[in-house]
């Protein structure tokens, strides 16, 4: 069993901050970590400072977004190819934010996921729900269209993540409960090729990470604000370890 615990940087941090947060979780993760698949995502232009300082770690890196074209004419956008040359191994596609800010369609994110997976990147595919068609019950068949629409028809288990983000969750500090993740888990599950690791993500804190991941099909988390500091984030990864640890027990 392995939990994968992925830390969204989004538009945060400077080359100083990157670089000694990438090296006060690398150093954490090779003193204490032997279960966990830990991942950080920072802002692409500090990517190759946090590749330096989590290097001969076991932090593999991530980024946030990439363009589905290996190269041309688009003007401030990043290949996979490109991030993949620059040590990059994960790459976060279709966050809500850029769903909702910046109109991506599932069949945008579909594009974006076949060009990393032929690039050697492991996409990391978000899905979620607003608040709105939470409460109209129209959930689940909006998660189920995600997924059909945004992951590629030929993608296996092993080939991507998905991260069930539900948007009333990021940022808010309203995290889904125990029963809801759970149910929702299934769902996802069931609709997503069999044996797909399925991430929690939306308000997962210190307090709240043990629990989360120990629900069933929870394979690990995408942390937003709270992988903004080693303190918040290493604790998290810790409740991986113990979740993990519980269970071979
Ligand atoms: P949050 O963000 O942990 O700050 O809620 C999660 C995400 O957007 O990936």
């Amino acid at each position: 069993m392995q939990k994968t615990v992925i830390g969204n940087w989004k538009m945060h941090g400077d080359l100083a901050s990157a670089a000694s947060l990438a090296s006060e979780v690398s150093n954490y993760v090779s003193a204490s970590v032997v279960h966990s698949k830990v991942v950080v995502c920072p802002p692409t232009i500090h990517a190759t400072v946090v590749a330096e300082n989590i290097a001969g770690s076991n932090v593999s890196l991530g980024a946030q977004d990439s363009h589905f074209e290996e190269k041309g004419a688009h003007t401030g956008e990043i290949s996979a190819y490109m991030l993949k040359d620059a040590g990059v191994e994960y790459v976060i596609l279709g966050h809500s934010e850029r769903r909702a800010n910046l109109g991506e369609s599932s069949q945008l994110v579909a594009q974006k996921a076949n060009a990393a997976k032929n690039t050697g990147l492991v996409p990391v595919i978000c899905i979620g729900e607003t608040l709105q068609q939470r409460e109209s019950g129209e959930y689940s068949t909006v998660l189920k269209q995600q997924i059909e629409e945004s992951i590629p028809e030929s993608f296996t288990a092993g080939d991507f993540l998905i991260a069930y983000e539900p948007v009333w969750a990021i940022g808010t500090g309203k995290v889904a409960d125990v029963e809801t993740i759970m149910l929702t888990h299934k769902l996802v599950a069931d609709a997503a090729p069999e044996g797909t690791h399925i991430l929690y993500g939306g308000s997962v804190k210190p307090d709240n990470a043990a629990e989360i991941m120990a629900i069933n099909h929870v394979d690990g988390v995408l942390v937003g604000g709270a992988s903004l500091t080693s303190e918040s984030f290493n604790k998290i990864i810790q409740a991986a370890e113990s979740v993990i640890e519980k269970v071979a027990a």
